[in-house]
């Protein structure tokens, strides 16, 4: 059975860009604590009539046009996001209609930052069983829609970003090598909107409490990431049998600079095959992982027959890990 892969990527960034110093001016906070806790200088920012999915179409027809791929050849969409057009209908179902894509398979994922992850690992199961040929998946969040510009332990966390990946029968040796993914609610409050859906709807009074926005318990998400992201990634690579000496590129979620050198460090990966772009763009959730891909393929740093593994962690929490030849 012939491996699936992921043929072409696109990235759709907003221009904005909001820096440190920014930041400065709507929360007690500085650049040098953000610089050293997070390794994040500056993120970007959507502008007002942006939207997930009109950024999602922007770098979907970017990959579409790098894998030589029509819309109207995909079966598959599947957009992973926390921060959706609206609540109904699916931001998949705006993407599929504004890429002129014929009515297939769309829907939204929402695994947080693992979302990507979650969106290849399944795009990769109707592939293989020959059930689809075709599958777009992005990785398309608007978090400043969802930010607290008032709550200094979230704000200069995050940014917005999209990014696409489509996927098909992979030419061998290329293909998807080995996946995992995983859910665990017991840790559902340390990140998380309280209001908004079906235990607290949208009202007044949950609007005053600013209980729309993000709320998160930063220091205990930490420790809870870094193990579990190191924890899959050697599951991953030891049931392929490939040792973290052999990767060529690894691309953990940019959720913390002093995350990703902890996993890097446990893992035994060299620091030189470590991609981060976490200082220009801040965690941008399940967009990181795709983002990093994207610019990693189309500055060379990715060559044909790469080993690569993507890591990532997020809300639920949920974490996984994809390892792959390009
Ligand atoms: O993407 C998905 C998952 N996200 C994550 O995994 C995020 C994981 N967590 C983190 O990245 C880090 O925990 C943070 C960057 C969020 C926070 O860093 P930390 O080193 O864990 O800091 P802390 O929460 O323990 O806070 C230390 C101090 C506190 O002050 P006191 O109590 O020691 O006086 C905070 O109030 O830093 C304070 N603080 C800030 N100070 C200046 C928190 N945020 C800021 C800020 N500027 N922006």
């Amino acid at each position: 059975m012939a491996l699936a892969g992921i043929l072409g990527t696109g990235a759709a960034v907003p221009e904005k860009v909001l820096t440190n110093q920014d930041l400065e001016k709507l929360v007690d906070t500085s650049d040098e604590w953000i610089t050293t806790r997070t390794g994040i200088k500056e993120r970007r920012l959507a502008a007002p009539h942006e939207t997930t999915s009109m950024l999602s179409v922007q770098a979907a027809r970017k990959a579409l046009d790098m894998a030589g791929i029509k819309p109207k050849d995909l079966d598959l969409i599947i957009c992973s996001t926390i921060s959706p057009d609206m609540p109904l209908p699916a931001t998949a179902a705006f993407i599929q209609r504004d890429l002129g894509a014929p009515p297939c398979c769309a829907f939204d994922l929402a695994a947080a930052c693992s979302g990507f992850l979650f969106g290849v690992t399944v795009a990769d199961q109707f592939i293989t069983t020959g059930k689809v040929k075709y599958a777009l998946v992005i990785g398309a969040e608007l978090l400043s829609r969802y930010v607290d510009y008032q709550d200094r332990a979230t704000c200069v966390l995050f940014g917005d970003g999209v990014a696409a990946g489509v996927l098909g029968p992979a030419s061998p040796p290329s293909g998807i090598l080995g996946e995992e993914m995983h859910t665990e609610g017991a840790y559902s409050d340390h990140l998380y909107i309280p209001a908004g859906g079906t235990v607290k709807p949208t009202s007044r009074e949950t609007v005053e409490a600013r209980e729309h926005y993000i709320k998160m318990r930063g220091n205990e998400l930490f420790k809870v990431a870094v193990r579990s992201m190191e924890e899959v990634s050697r599951r991953v690579l030891k049931k392929a049998g490939v040792s973290a000496e052999e990767l060529d590129l690894f691309i953990p979620h940019q959720a913390n600079q002093r995350i990703t050198d902890a996993v890097q460090e446990r893992l035994g990966v060299s620091p030189d095959k470590v991609y981060s772009n976490i200082s220009r763009i801040g965690n941008t959730s399940s967009a990181s992982i795709p983002i990093c891909l994207d610019e990693c393929v189309r500055s060379g740093r990715v060559k044909k027959g790469d080993l690569i593994l993507m890591s990532a962690f997020g809300a639920g929490v949920t974490w996984g890990a994809v390892l792959m030849r390009w």
